[in-house]
């Protein structure tokens, strides 16, 4: 006999699984919605009501009416900030449909959360406050769920208490939107005019909005027509661990991103190309004929082929390319404005690769869609760009494959997520072009003239005395019969670097110029002696990261104030009274290394024991 519970649980597995997205600005009223929702599906139990209602009337704006927006911001930090941060994941089901929605905050600084939402949304419903009309917040949200293939927008125009139900705002919002997302590639705009407050046309038609006869925002929910199964997806999973459980078994793990696959299938690894034949499937510790997408699986295959790691196993008709370049579509999602060439750590899915965004192309005006020129991204804003990365990554356009084509940005010295982004395309670079091994190289360059070539990397404010000490420095050198070089930074932008300013792009380019001939001061078998101000920690990790075993970071400490007193080229002085921008330490940062090898007070000691403190240095770690 079927139990009343069996018969529930059935009817809920049964039904179709909608996942959508709320966006809007801070106050549109996202969270009253979605509490809306989930009080009018019966989700909320009888304690949790009367602890809303008594923490409505303790904390709430509605006076004694439920506040159903607290019963969605959750934590009490964020109810009394009154925004809402993180992404939180709702179910809730009616007798049509079941239901998961992002919520996901409208605060400016939080549209990481958002996307993040919206990346396995189906539908995104953009609130709109009928007061404010169309916002910036609005149209840049749109670009995001566009960007990452939301093809259904439900427009809800709330608030329409606050507007005498007037159909003239609601029509006129409902134009300006139509008239704005032209420029996008949505397939269906619906809109409907709300008051997630009062409920009207939220589960039934409202009485307030006679002239509105089209369906509720629930009817809506359960009746829109999308995607279930995306088609003709091919098997993908990518390898997040090889388990190597005993001598004779070797499982490839991982979850599975697009398709389904069987015992007996043939597969293909990339970027091997190597192949194979599925000879078991574990799901959760069963064995199966079968896995989907979304199942967390383990793989034995029937030949013994090299797989690590980041490797992806696919369907053996697959294909993908295989690039470290590639053309772009990035949000940038971090304070910190983006910065071409700087080093960066690209992430998709499993496999990661350092890299750079090696060219902004463009970036894309959102509310006129214009592409615009400009070095830089700001928080929020959108650009495409030629990506290049340090070595080859399985790819394809996110339009074809969701999984190989989106990818998110890393910033190496934090471990923020600062980006994501899509590819567009594949760039190849010539072919023609390849690496010699040379016979004479930096180990007898370097055995010849009995030194370990080495870069002495100085960084530090101008004025710190850089240039006084390594020219001490590469005298004491040289008069040890050491072969030296010394690169300073007012010297090489007379020349190799004439082209290039002081804003931080070109700082970046600055020191991403001077790193690569550095390496070849290196490979020339010199000790090289570099004095830049450097200000940026990411280009000079760069530097190291090239040459990681012959580089020695040297901080050249000097109080702002001191090194402004001292002033040697007047320069300070130029830059108070504004005729130089950008400054380093007065409108532009100057970050301080944590950790360098050498630290120098150039305060507290004078150039010559400076240089002599670096030759000791030097001695004792046999570099000389
Ligand atoms: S870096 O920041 O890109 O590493 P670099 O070391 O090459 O700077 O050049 C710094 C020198 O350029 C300073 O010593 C100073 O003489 C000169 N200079 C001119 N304008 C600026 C500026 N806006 N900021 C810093 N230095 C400047």
């Amino acid at each position: 006999m079927v139990t009343e519970v069996e018969k529930y649980l059935t009817d809920q597995e049964n039904k179709q699984l909608l996942r959508f997205i709320t966006c809007g600005s801070v106050d549109d009223g996202k969270s009253t919605l979605i509490g809306r929702l989930l009080f009018e599906s019966h989700l909320i139990f009888e304690d949790q009501l009367s602890e809303l209602q008594s923490t409505s009337k303790k904390i709430g704006t509605q006076g004694d009416d439920i506040d159903f927006a607290l019963l969605v911001d959750g934590l009490s930090a964020e109810m009394e900030q009154g925004i809402t941060i993180d992404v939180a994941y709702r179910f809730f089901s009616t007798d049509k449909r079941k239901f998961i929605v992002a919520d996901t905050p409208g605060h400016e600084q939080y549209t990481r959360n958002m996307a993040t939402g919206a990346s396995t949304a189906d539908v995104a419903i953009l609130l709109i406050d009928a007061r404010a009309g169309l916002l910036p917040q609005t149209c840049r949200h749109s670009h995001i769920v566009d960007m990452l293939g939301v093809k259904n927008i439900c427009l809800a125009i709330n608030k329409m208490d606050l507007v005498d139900y007037s159909q003239d705002v609601y029509d006129k919002i409902k134009n300006d939107y139509i008239e704005f997302s032209n420029g996008l590639n949505f397939d269906n705009i619906n809109s409907i005019p709300i008051s997630a407050l009062k409920g009207d046309n939220i589960i039934e038609l409202s009485k307030n909005m006679n002239w509105y006869k089209d369906e509720s925002l629930v009817q809506y929910l359960e009746n829109v027509k999308y995607n279930l199964e995306k088609k003709n997806q091919q098997f993908i999973l990518p390898i997040q661990w090889v388990n190597r459980l005993s001598h004779n078994f070797r499982g490839f793990c991982g979850q599975v991103a697009e398709g389904n696959i069987s015992i007996g299938d043939e597969i293909i690894v990339k970027p091997s190309n190597k192949k194979s034949t599925i000879k078991n499937i574990l799901v959760s510790d069963n064995e199966q004929n079968s896995c989907n997408v979304g199942h967390s699986v383990t793989l034995e295959l029937n030949d013994e082929i090299d797989i690590s790691r980041g490797d992806i196993i696919c369907q053996k008709e697959f294909s993908c390319d295989i690039a470290d370049q590639f053309q772009g579509k990035i949000l940038w999602m971090d304070e910190e404005k983006m910065v071409p060439g700087r080093p960066y750590i690209f992430k998709f899915g499993v496999a990661e690769s350092n890299g750079s965004i090696s060219k902004l192309r463009n970036r894309i005006n959102i509310n006129t869609f214009a592409e615009e020129n400009s070095t830089t991204l700001e928080l929020n804003e959108i650009g495409l760009v030629n990506i290049a990365l340090d070595r080859k990554l399985s790819m394809k356009p996110y339009i074809e494959s969701n999984s190989l084509g989106s990818f998110i940005i890393i910033d190496k010295m934090t471990n923020n997520t600062v980006g994501m982004g899509l590819v567009n395309f594949a760039l190849f670079r010539s072919e023609n072009i390849q690496w010699h091994e040379m016979d004479i190289n930096k180990e007898l360059r370097s055995k010849s003239k009995h030194q370990k070539p080495t870069v002495l990397w100085f960084t530090g404010l101008s004025g710190s005395g850089k240039s006084t000490i390594a020219n001490i420095l590469e005298k004491k050198l040289f008069n040890l019969g050491k072969h030296t070089m010394l690169l300073d930074g007012d010297n090489v932008r007379h020349g190799l670097n004439k082209d290039l300013g002081f804003t931080n792009a070109d700082r970046v380019e600055n020191i991403r110029r001077i790193a690569n001939v550095s390496k070849l001061m290196i490979d020339a078998g010199l000790i090289t002696i570099v004095s830049f101000i450097a200000p940026f920690k990411a280009e000079r990790r760069l530097a190291r990261d090239l040459m990681p075993n012959d580089f020695l970071e040297i901080f050249i400490d000097v109080p702002l104030k001191v090194a402004e007193y001292r002033d040697p080229k007047g320069l300070y002085k130029k830059a108070r009274s504004g005729n130089i921008k950008n400054f380093t330490g007065i409108d532009s940062p100057y970050e301080s290394p944590e950790n360098p090898d050498i630290h120098i007070k150039s305060d507290e000691m004078n150039p010559e024991a400076a240089a002599e403190k670096i030759i000791e240095f030097l001695k004792n770690k046999n570099i000389i």
